[in-house]
């Protein structure tokens, strides 16, 4: 089935690789900063209508067409072009983000680096690859040192959630904070070691449901900021290589 779910990424980052850069139709989804292209409902509906076929007994919880629920033990979560204000925009950081999980537990996750033609595939219990090369956390143990990463939420301007003053605050203790406009990616390069520590609020099941298990699979935590154990509804998350976990647990609570 994995092989199924690396196809399909795939195939639709091909669809929004081929649009990119091209005039396509932009929409706004209740404010002006939460964009649609007509990309993101071209690689949703593709994936979809190729999960129908192949497994259409399958529930699917997708970001633009919502909750397609079958009664199913499997549940395919789909973020059809994560970076979308990137796309627009001409920033080629953007992904495809496809998580399965079985019994509400994630088994597989496949998130597909469209411009850097990356593929990044876990299975649970198996370790997390990116095109056929294993990938594991950062070693650093000194936030000193480290390199993080964050994303901001759509509704910023109404509800923070301190987001503003975690920026602030890991800007004073680390080496580099970084903003790339794709949660799918950020949680990717977290696992490849490139980033120490990944943290944001407001994020949905399609943001973090594949890049979770990307994340574990290499060998790091993913919590809310308390350290608590979270699942695809959680708003909160915090991923780390696991050694600098509990001092930005303490930065984010400061
Ligand atoms: C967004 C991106 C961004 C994150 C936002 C997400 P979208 O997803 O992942 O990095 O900061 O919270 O909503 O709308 O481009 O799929
Ligand atoms: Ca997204
Ligand atoms: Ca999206």
């Amino acid at each position: 089935m994995i092989d199924k779910v690396i196809q399909i990424t795939r195939e639709a980052g091909e669809i929004v690789r081929e649009g990119f850069g091209k005039n396509f139709s932009i929409e706004t989804k209740g404010s002006l900063t939460n964009l649609v292209t007509e990309y993101d409902k071209k690689s949703e509906s593709t994936i979809i209508d190729f999960i129908k076929k192949e497994f259409p007994s399958h529930s699917v919880l997708a970001e633009e067409s919502g909750n397609h629920d079958y009664g199913s033990k499997y549940l395919w979560v789909i973020d059809p072009l994560d970076g979308t204000t990137n796309f627009a925009h001409g920033l080629p950081i953007f992904s495809i983000s496809i998580g399965v999980q079985k019994d509400g537990k994630t088994i597989y996750g496949v998130i597909y680096d469209v411009m850097r033609d990356a593929i990044y595939t876990s299975e649970l219990g198996s370790g997390s690859f990116c095109n056929g090369r294993k990938l594991s956390v950062s070693q650093n143990a000194d936030i000193r040192k480290s390199v993080l990463v964050t994303g901001f939420p759509y509704n910023i301007a109404e509800n923070p959630n301190h987001a503003f003053e975690h920026f602030i605050a890991f800007l004073k203790h680390a080496r580099a904070v970084r903003r790339l406009g794709s949660a799918a990616i950020d949680f990717c390069y977290t696992a490849e070691g490139v980033f120490d520590g990944f943290w944001e609020v407001f994020l949905n099941p399609w943001d973090m449901c594949a890049g979770k298990l990307i994340v574990e699979e290499a060998g790091g935590l993913v919590t809310d900021f308390n350290g608590n154990e979270i699942n695809i509804f959680s708003k909160q998350i915090l991923a780390t290589n696991n050694i600098i976990h509990n001092e930005m647990i303490s930065i984010l609570n400061e």
